[in-house]
């Protein structure tokens, strides 16, 4: 006899990854981002849309400290990692950026090999016990960033050699190669075309089974392709956040609802 899956076991719960609270980011006199609270939930992907300027990149560089390499740049409030300050005096931004790993718009392989690339941030880390382990977290994270068939026969290769939508996914893969808990994606398939941005999209979509993904896009399309959970930003602030379906196709407020009509932006 066929025995019915308990459902109730199988409903997922999701838990806040990362919180935000009254942030405020500064480029000297600029007030870039005004007072955003917001919730990223774990195993999810979030997408930040919003006209130009409007402080995406800004928000997603204060979810890794990436804000601190920029010298004008004073960044208030409160952010947490699973209910830790990721601002304490005590944390170090190199471990934090191992556990919220970025991908950037245009994909910046280092000059290295293709392997290289990926052993990278493991070994800065310690993570792998000897070569052989080294080799296995290699193969594990191009695997992740679908592109373990392309490269495995030249894994010596220069990273810069790849096309520009192989050089994303081996940017993933290094990305994902630390194990990080959060994925930051700035525009990851702006420079790609359609091809290279369905397989990236495709991968988002795994990604999120093991992680919580943040991506920023200009792409509505996108967003309601790969999100479950869209936050719609505009002149510095946090105006709207929800479901993805509920934004796009029920938004509260008349400002997101010009965005996503094509009226701004
Ligand atoms: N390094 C910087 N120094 C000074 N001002 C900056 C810096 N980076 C961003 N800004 C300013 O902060 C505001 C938000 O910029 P941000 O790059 O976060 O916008 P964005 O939403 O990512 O835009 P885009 O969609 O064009 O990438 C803008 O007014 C921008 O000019
Ligand atoms: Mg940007």
């Amino acid at each position: 006899m066929y025995d019915a899956p308990n459902r109730e076991m199988k409903v997922d719960q999701k838990t806040t990854k990362i919180s935000a609270r009254g942030v405020q980011v500064y480029y000297g006199d600029t007030h870039a981002i005004k007072d955003v609270d917001v919730d990223i939930e774990d195993r999810t992907v979030t997408a930040f849309i919003g006209p130009s300027g409007c402080g995406k990149s800004t928000f997603l560089r204060c979810l890794n400290r990436m804000n601190d390499t920029i010298d004008v740049c004073r960044v208030k409030g409160e952010i947490k990692l699973d209910g830790e300050d990721i601002y304490d005096k005590r944390v170090d931004p190199v471990q934090l950026r191992a556990k919220v790993g970025m991908v950037f718009q245009k994909p910046n392989p280092f000059p290295k090999s293709i392997y290289d690339n990926v052993a990278y941030g493991p070994r800065i880390h310690g993570l792998a016990r000897d070569k052989a382990d080294l080799d296995e977290i290699v193969e594990r994270a191009l695997r992740r960033g679908a592109i373990w068939n392309e490269v495995k026969d030249r894994l010596d290769a220069p990273g810069t050699g790849l096309s520009g939508g192989q050089q994303q996914r081996l940017c993933i893969a290094r990305a994902v190669a630390t194990e990080p808990e959060v994925l930051l994606m700035d525009e990851p398939c702006s420079a790609l075309d359609p091809i290279a941005t369905a397989q990236v999209e495709e991968l988002i979509d795994e990604l999120r089974e093991s992680y919580s993904v943040v991506i920023v896009t200009h792409s509505m399309q996108q967003a309601a392709r790969v999100s479950q959970k869209t936050a719609f930003f505009h002149l510095g602030n946090l105006v709207e956040f929800g479901e993805t379906g509920q934004i796009f196709t029920n938004p509260q407020d008349s400002r997101t609802e010009s965005y996503i009509t094509g009226r701004i932006g």
